[in-house]
């Protein structure tokens, strides 16, 4: 019984720490969201500084995968070639918004 509560613990701490980009710095991916201008359309299209369109009730992103895709997607709009270290910085830097687990 000991070791189950151990073991349950052990389950509830990591799920509080998990995230799906271990890789990214959110510091950094905020770095390359201002290089790149990456909420130039999102703000043209919503209004405000644009990152109403990460926090739509219809919005279109629900898991690391989408959000990665939908980045990788996007940086072909503004004509650059992330590398994935530079994924996992946007993913880190927008799942302020997300908050995925
Ligand atoms: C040329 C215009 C344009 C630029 C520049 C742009 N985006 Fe987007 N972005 C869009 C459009 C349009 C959508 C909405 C797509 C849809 O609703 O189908 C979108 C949606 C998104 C979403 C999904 C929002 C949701 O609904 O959950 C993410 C994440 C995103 N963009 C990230 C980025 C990142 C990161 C960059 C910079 C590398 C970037 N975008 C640059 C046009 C752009």
């Amino acid at each position: 019984m000991k070791l189950l509560n151990a073991l349950l613990l052990l389950g509830l701490a990591n799920a509080a720490f998990a995230t799906p980009f271990p890789a990214g710095n959110a510091q950094a991916g905020e770095k390359l969201f201002k290089q790149y201008k990456c909420n130039s359309c999102h703000a043209a299209m919503l209004g405000g500084d644009g990152s109403a369109i990460f926090t739509r009730a219809d919005r279109k992103v629900h898991n690391a995968n989408e959000l990665i895709e939908q980045i990788r997607f996007c940086s072909g709009n503004v004509g650059a070639h992330l590398t994935a270290q530079e994924e996992q910085h946007l993913g880190a830097y927008l799942n302020r918004y997300y908050k995925l687990q």
